[in-house]
């Protein structure tokens, strides 16, 4: 029997399975994201065996050093950019995450969304409608663009990555390119896809899609400079991490019309959606802008798998197995 501490309710699916192992699961009882001294704090208090966390809690150095009988953080999420991992190893806790088909199907068909929702002018044409300025058809109204002929290009050919240029494909006929730190004939072949360099895949893509973890190494992997290879007419989907865009440099790219449009689920200064509120140039004024507040993996089906996942992952590392999701 361990401690488990939950910093916010997630799906009872979870929970109840770290229960039946008669785990003690205590969750935060408020309904929003503890800061970091009040996370230390129910740490001392606490003296959890296991803490399951959510991508929004910041997880380092002090946090582990307030924690000292913590074997496991399993975060309930795909990213675990919000974990020092150095310092985890440091402390000897175990970090794992919540990556599974379900969770990237659910991502994936977000993306599709987004995607979808770009070229079709789907929101525009939304508030359009719902403002009373629809009048009849016209011939010249929301014209958009069509998707069925033209190039994806996927940037990281992980799950989700692979679930997007399939459905793209498959779906609508889509050509695709990617990138990833090596090619992947299997994939290649069922979906006559192409290994290309990043500044080929910018060059020639009408939508680049983002499906990279968050590094030092991806950070502002979309910059000033990658969007001045991109087509003037390219749409750019974004449902990774928001500091892997450079969201100034999209900005000015769409308001200089170097840049078609800009869908994203993440923002750079999570939880701002835009960093300098002030600046004249801001992603809500942008009509060729989508937004969705980090909802990609928001499925009822994805939810109960994330739940369930952490959940496993904690019990196997209380049992002294290793976690089937370790994060890396
Ligand atoms: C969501 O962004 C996740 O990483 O699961």
């Amino acid at each position: 029997m361990a401690k488990v501490y939950v910093t916010r309710k997630v799906p009872d699916a979870g929970l109840a399975l770290l229960k039946k192992k008669k785990h003690t699961v205590t969750v935060n009882p408020d309904d929003r994201v503890l800061t970091k001294p009040e996370l230390i704090t129910i740490l001392e208090r606490e003296r959890p065996d296991a803490l399951l966390s959510l991508l929004t809690d910041r997880i380092d150095a002090g946090v582990f050093a307030a924690a000292p009988t913590l074997k496991i953080v399993a975060n309930f999420a795909v990213g675990f950019d919000n974990i020092d991992l150095a310092a985890a190893k440091k402390a000897g806790v175990a970090v794992a995450n919540t990556p599974s088909l379900v969770v990237a199907d659910s991502v994936a068909e977000h993306t599709f969304a987004l995607m979808l929702a770009l070229a079709h002018r789907v929101v525009e044409s939304d508030s359009f409608a719902r403002s009373g300025r629809y009048k009849g058809w016209d011939p010249n109204l929301m014209i958009g663009t069509l998707l069925a002929g033209k190039t994806l290009g996927v940037i990281g050919l992980g799950r989700i990555g692979r679930g997007v240029a399939g459905r793209a494909v498959k779906g609508l006929g889509m050509r695709a390119l990617y990138t990833d730190m090596k090619p992947s004939p299997d994939f290649e072949s069922e979906f006559d896809a192409k290994f290309v360099k990043q500044d080929a895949l910018l060059k020639e893509s009408d939508v680049v899609s983002l499906h990279v973890p968050l590094t030092e190494k991806t950070r502002h992997l979309i910059s000033t400079d990658s969007l001045a290879l991109m087509k003037p007419t390219a749409f750019l989907v974004n449902t990774a991490r928001g500091p892997i865009v450079d969201e100034k440099a999209v900005l000015t790219a769409l308001a200089a019309r170097q840049l078609g449009g800009f869908a994203t689920d993440v923002f750079e200064c999570e939880p701002s959606i835009d960093c300098d509120p002030y600046d004249h140039l801001e992603l809500k004024a942008m009509p060729n802008v989508v937004m969705t507040p980090h909802t990609a993996s928001a499925t009822l089906e994805a939810r109960e798998d994330m739940a369930r996942l952490a959940a496993e992952n904690i019990i196997a590392a209380l049992e002294g197995k290793t976690p089937s999701n370790l994060a890396k």
